[in-house]
Order: structure tokens, then C-alpha cells, then sequence
């Protein structure tokens, strides 16, 4: 195999970015990453002179995750489609990213790196600022996919009482429920459920999370059931998708007079974690709120 080198990867726009403190993220398609914002801004505020740099990866992940580390590179993201591909070439690994399966950070350690989701402790921290909590909740959860797992996770951890998972493909619901239950003393606390037996589930108050790739596109409807009667039974919706900003979901949520927020507050406190860990700092509520207001421009206009 000829020599690869890490700096053939970075995207237009970032190849004469200058600094010996470097951040970035793996994925592809990488090119519309909001993440530079969320960590320049973050090294500006604190002069960090750090940079984060986006790479668009197309194999050879475990070289390139090496090739990172000799280059010193401090921290890293890592996106679509190598979030559960990665944890095979780090050197350690926390307990919840373990138990979810997917990574989203690494942070430099001695020997390599240790990896970190932070997607789940920043949905988690959005919906505690939204004044909702998980405990004792009833959560119905639409989608059993890569998203679903950290909300499915998330729903274990901070003890809800019941989470129903709706899927198209039942079987991989299945899979989700039974994976997290059986971290649970063989408890039945997630149930999953085809979306064409949507009206098994028992009539209640629920927390709505919306986990399926139905509304990025602008003319997508109502993600797994068409039945508008049923969303009623939210007391509180979330949705992942930032981008619209509302989806047919929240529209309809918020016809409803359900609080419903986006997964742009998730975007912006995974990023947050993330820079927590790599610089073991806290960021303050000032800078979290410029950060936001940056990304809403950037996204909305
Ligand atoms: P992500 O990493 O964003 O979660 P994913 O793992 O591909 O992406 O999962 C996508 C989720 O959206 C899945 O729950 C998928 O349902 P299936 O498991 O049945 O494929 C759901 N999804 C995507 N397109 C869909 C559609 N047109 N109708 C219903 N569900 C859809």
C-alpha cells in the first residue's frame, strides 16, 4: 500500500489552515459540517489557537485514525458513515459509547485514543434545558436506526419507565428492544413495534422522539404513521432533524400545542461535550449562547 497522508484529506477551504493545536472530523460526505463553528468559536473565546478541520474520508479508517494521532491531532469527531466503524482502532473506550456502539469523539490519550458519544449526553442536556426530563417518562421512539441506538440508550441511562421503538423494518426494532433490555436484568421496559401496528400501542402521555431520516427532504410527510390522532398523545416532542427546522412532525406537534423542539440544541451540546473532554474545561452559558446563535445564521440565514 502507498504512504498515506492525512493532510490529503482535508477539504477545499481548510488545506492552508496554520496551527500546531489541531481538531477535526472524519466523515463523508463531510463537506456542509457546521462543527468548525461550534470549536473556532470556542478557541477564539478562550484563545486556544486551535483549529478544527474537516476530512472527508473514503477507506483505510484505521490508518487514517493512526495517521491523526502521529500527527498530534488532540481530538477528533467522527460522522457518518464510521461512527460504530471506528471503535476497533481506538485504545480505549467509555461505557456508554460501548454500550451504544457508535462514537462521535475521540479524545488523545497515552496510547492512543479513547472514544466518547457525545450525541447522547447533548440530546439528553436538551431536552433537561427544554424543562422535560426522561425519568419515570413514557417514551415513544420513531426509527431503529445508527440515531436511535443513542436514543434508545439515552432513555436506559436516565430511566425512563417504558419506550416504545415504531420501525418500518420491525427486525431491527427488535434488535434495539432486545439489546437494551437485556442490560436491564431482563426487564421488557422497551417494546418494539412495526409501524403498521402503530395502534398497539397503549393510549397515554408520551414523549415523542422522532429518530427516522423522514423530513430532511422538504416535501416528506409524517414520519411511520399518517394517523394525526395519534401524535396527539404527546406531551413532548423532539425531533433530530435540525435542517428544515421544522419538520411535518414539529408542525403538526406545535398545531397541536405539544412543545416541541428540533435537533439543533443536540447539535450544539454533542459539540460542546466534545470540546469539554478534549480541553477539560467547562464552557460557560455566554459562549454556549454565541455558538447558537452562529449556527442558527449559518443553517436558517
Ligand atoms: P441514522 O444513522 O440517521 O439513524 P439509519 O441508521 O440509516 O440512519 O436509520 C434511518 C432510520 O430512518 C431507520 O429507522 C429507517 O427505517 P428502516 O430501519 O425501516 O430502514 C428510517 N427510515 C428511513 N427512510 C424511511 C422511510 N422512507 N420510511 C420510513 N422509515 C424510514
Amino acid at each position: 500500500m502507498s504512504k498515506i497522508d492525512l493532510k490529503d484529506k482535508i477539504i477545499a477551504g481548510y488545506r492552508n489552515v496554520e496551527s500546531d493545536k489541531l481538531l477535526g472530523i472524519f466523515g463523508n460526505p463531510i463537506k456542509h459540517t457546521l462543527s468548525p463553528v461550534i470549536h473556532d468559536t470556542i478557541s477564539d473565546y478562550y484563545s486556544f489557537n486551535e483549529r478544527y478541520i474537516p476530512f472527508e474520508i473514503e477507506d483505510n479508517l484505521g490508518d487514517y485514525v493512526k495517521a491523526a494521532y502521529d500527527l498530534g491531532i488532540i481530538g477528533l469527531n467522527i460522522t457518518v458513515p464510521y461512527k460504530e466503524k471506528v471503535i476497533p482502532y481506538l485504545s480505549d473506550i467509555d461505557e456508554d459509547a460501548k454500550k451504544i456502539g457508535a462514537v462521535n469523539t475521540l479524545v488523545r490519550s497515552q496510547n492512543g485514543y479513547k472514544g466518547y458519544n457525545t450525541d447522547m449526553e447533548g440530546l439528553y442536556r436538551s431536552i433537561i434545558e427544554a424543562n422535560e426530563d426522561i425519568k419515570d417518562k413514557e417514551i415513544i421512539m420513531l426509527g431503529a436506526g445508527g440515531a436511535a441506538r443513542a436514543v434508545a440508550y439515552m432513555c436506559f441511562k436516565y430511566k425512563a419507565s417504558k419506550a416504545y421503538i415504531i420501525n418500518r423494518s420491525v427486525d431491527k426494532a427488535q434488535r434495539l428492544a432486545e439489546d437494551m433490555n437485556a442490560m436491564d436484568d431482563k426487564s421488557s421496559r422497551f417494546i418494539s413495534i412495526s409501524s403498521d401496528k402503530y395502534e398497539t400501542v397503549p393510549e397515554g402521555r408520551y414523549i415523542f422522539i422522532q429518530c427516522t431520516s423522514v423530513g430532511l427532504k422538504e416535501d416528506d410527510g409524517l414520519p411511520l404513521v399518517t394517523d394525526k390522532e395519534f401524535y396527539k398523545q404527546a406531551c413532548f416532542a423532539v425531533d433530530l432533524i435540525y435542517n428544515p427546522a421544522k419538520t411535518a412532525f414539529i408542525k403538526l406537534m406545535e398545531d397541536n400545542n405539544i412543545p416541541a423542539i428540533n435537533g439543533l440544541k443536540m447539535l450544539l451540546y454533542q459539540g460542546i461535550i466534545a470540546n469539554e473532554l478534549w480541553n477539560n474545561t467547562k464552557i460557560n452559558n455566554e459562549l454556549t449562547a454565541q455558538i447558537y446563535d452562529k449556527l442558527y445564521k449559518k443553517i436558517y440565514g
